[in-house]
């Protein structure tokens, strides 16, 4: 009797501690996780970002569902580099993923380079925990080392159980048909094998009669420029398409090449279909869109849907396929149980265009965008959490906080724990999404183009203010443009401004680093360059140095480590088409 009188003193205080949810209440073991991952997104793409125009739905329903982070930096402005640092928790630099060439990304599925195989991935510890893990989608961080098959650098070498999707990235190349200046280059290289293998025929035939005063020498010559034009003709035509846009099952090329139309559907129910197979649980989804990466291929359905063109629709039905993996998890009932992640690898590509058409998106009031290391266009970009009962539904969090923030926060989670043996530049974000500290760990933040440091971020604890010294920036052309739009690129090398003493921003008043500060203009402006270049050296100080993955021979063609299906060079095969298969 006494017992249950005791239990009814207890309710006012189990009351309060339910008011005090969620800070107080224990996070359960083992949530599932689906990290989103979309290519080339601008932040400013999406409505819960600020964008009227363009519907982004389901992406909108995820931040007031969970937390938004305004300060989501990513570790590089372009994939490969990004990418591995989100998978290790590390600067690029560490794994050898910073190039010191102006090639910064994988640029074949048959190059020897990419993530080492002693670097370990999110997805390898929580293997070892006890998740099932699957990745559909773009990979980009290399597949094979000495073998064809080897596939040292292949997703299922690096803990996942499960891949379903291209090895390399979409590239234009893989739908030709938005790419004018290309198909006509094409046609002009057609028109001159055609012609000079007439020609080089008549000659011989000439030269065979007696009826042509020419020598065997001459035919020889038209040969070999018959042949060169057929190279040039077969290299732009079909080459990256045929080796590059692919599609794999786990070990084994299921498409090549990819027909881009049918893609979103088939990598759409590849997702639908992880999560149903395995809402027993724990599992670890990464879900890397293709999406918004060019050629922008969209399916009939959202084709001319949006009010931003062909970009726009791009956008939209992205979305779409957030909505649908929702959707997935709210009817097989997991969504209480799993931590939803959505971010993009880096910013907007703000030179993508075909004549007028551009093919890039917006980074807001971000100056700057994709390629460029330091300009906040590049790196910062949509950063949302969502997992219902556990983290607070609607919060903004404006501290600085890292795409390799996500390495840690979600090994702990699973309940594993971070390697010991190297340097982890992302931190724990649990304690901070759940309102239980109020700043992010990261005082600073080091901003790479390649290899080369070019800015660094101060989050300073004291009064709050946020500080950006740029040492190098790239130089915009035309003048005038902030851009490189005569390059396609902003290169990271050679030619690039320095800057000493370095400019410096403070974000916090002039987020779209428009005003440069001085000594006159800023008292403590000295002691704030000083202080961040003290932090840099330090930086500077826990790197050694390791085989760089990008550069030279590591990111060639080699014919002998080309993925196939059939034999090698015979390669070609295709998904068997389903009835639902275009959107
Ligand atoms: C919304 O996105 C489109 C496409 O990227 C862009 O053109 C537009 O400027 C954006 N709007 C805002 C308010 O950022
Ligand atoms: C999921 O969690 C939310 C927030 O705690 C709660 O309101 C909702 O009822 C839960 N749904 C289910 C199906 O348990
Ligand atoms: C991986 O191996 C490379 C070269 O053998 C070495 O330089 C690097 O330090 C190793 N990385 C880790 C994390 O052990």
């Amino acid at each position: 009797m006494s017992g249950l009188n005791n239990h009814r003193n207890c309710w006012p205080l189990m009351l309060v501690l339910c008011l005090l949810v969620p800070t107080s209440t224990p996070i359960p073991a083992k949530p599932n996780m689906v990290l989103i991952m979309a290519d080339d997104l601008g932040i400013g793409d999406l409505g819960c970002y600020g964008n009227h125009t363009l519907r982004t739905p389901n992406i909108d329903r995820l931040a007031r569902e969970g937390i938004r982070l305004t300060q989501h930096i990513a570790a590089a402005s372009i994939c490969t580099p990004s990418r591995a640092a989100f998978l290790t928790g590390r600067y690029p630099i560490r794994s050898g993923m910073a190039s010191e060439t102006e090639v910064r990304v994988l640029r074949w599925t048959a190059a020897s380079g990419g993530l080492p195989p002693n670097e370990t991935t999110f997805a390898k510890i929580l293997q070892q925990q006890g998740y099932t893990t699957g990745l559909v989608g773009k990979w980009h961080v290399g597949v094979s080392c000495e073998t064809r098959n080897d596939h040292c650098h292949h997703p299922l070498n690096h803990g996942f159980h499960y891949f379903y999707g291209t090895p390399l990235t979409l590239m234009l190349d893989c739908g030709n048909k938005h790419n004018q200046k290309a198909q006509a280059l094409r046609a002009t290289y057609w028109f001159c094998t055609r012609t000079l293998a007439c020609a080089m025929l008549l000659l011989a035939l000439g030269r065979l009669t007696g009826s042509l005063p020419i020598s065997w020498k001459t035919v020889g010559c038209f040969g070999v420029c018959v042949l060169v034009f057929f190279v040039s003709w077969y290299s732009s035509h079909g080459f990256t398409r045929h080796w590059d846009c692919i599609l794999m099952r786990n070990h084994k090329v299921r498409e090549q090449s990819m027909v881009l139309k049918r893609t979103p559907s088939l990598l759409l129910r590849e997702a639908t279909s992880f999560i149903e197979r395995n809402k027993q649980g724990p599992f670890l989804f990464f879900l890397s869109l293709l999406q918004v990466h060019v050629p922008l291929t969209t399916t009939r359905n959202f084709l001319g849907g949006s009010q931003h063109g062909l970009y726009g629709d791009n956008v939209e039905e992205m979305d779409w396929i957030v909505g649908q993996v929702l959707e997935t998890l709210d009817n097989e009932g997991l969504t209480n149980h799993t931590l939803v992640y959505f971010t993009s690898d880096h910013g907007a590509f703000i030179e993508g265009r075909i004549g007028d058409t551009p093919l890039g998106g917006s980074n807001g009031i971000y100056k700057g965008g994709k390629g460029m290391g330091g300009w906040e266009g590049g790196i910062r970009v949509p950063g949302i959490f969502r997992w219902p009962g556990v983290l607070p539904a609607g919060r903004v969090i404006h501290e600085p906080t890292s795409l390799m923030d996500v390495f840690p926060t979600v090994v702990q989670l699973g309940g594993g724990q971070v390697p010991q043996d190297r340097v982890i530049d992302g931190r724990d974000l649990t304690p901070l999404l759940r309102g239980q500290v109020p700043h992010s760990e990261h005082e600073f933040l080091f901003h790479y183009c390649g290899s080369r440091l070019h800015a660094a971020r101060w989050h300073q604890r004291q009064g709050a203010r946020l500080w950006k010294a740029h040492f190098e920036t790239p130089i915009f052309s035309p003048e005038g443009a902030v851009g490189c739009y005569t390059r396609g690129l902003c290169p990271c090398h050679g030619k690039v401004a320095r800057h000493d003493p370095p400019l410096l921003f403070e974000l916090s008043e002039d987020p779209s680093e428009a005003t440069p500060l001085s000594p006159a203009s800023e008292p403590s402006f000295h002691a704030v360059v000083s202080r961040i270049q003290e932090a840099t050296r330090a930086h500077r100080r826990t790197l050694t140095p390791v085989p760089g993955q990008l550069s030279g021979s590591s990111n060639m063609w080699k014919p002998w480590l080309q993925p196939c299906c059939g034999s090698f060079p015979f390669c070609g095969c295709q998904e068997s088409a389903h009835p639902r298969d275009e959107l």
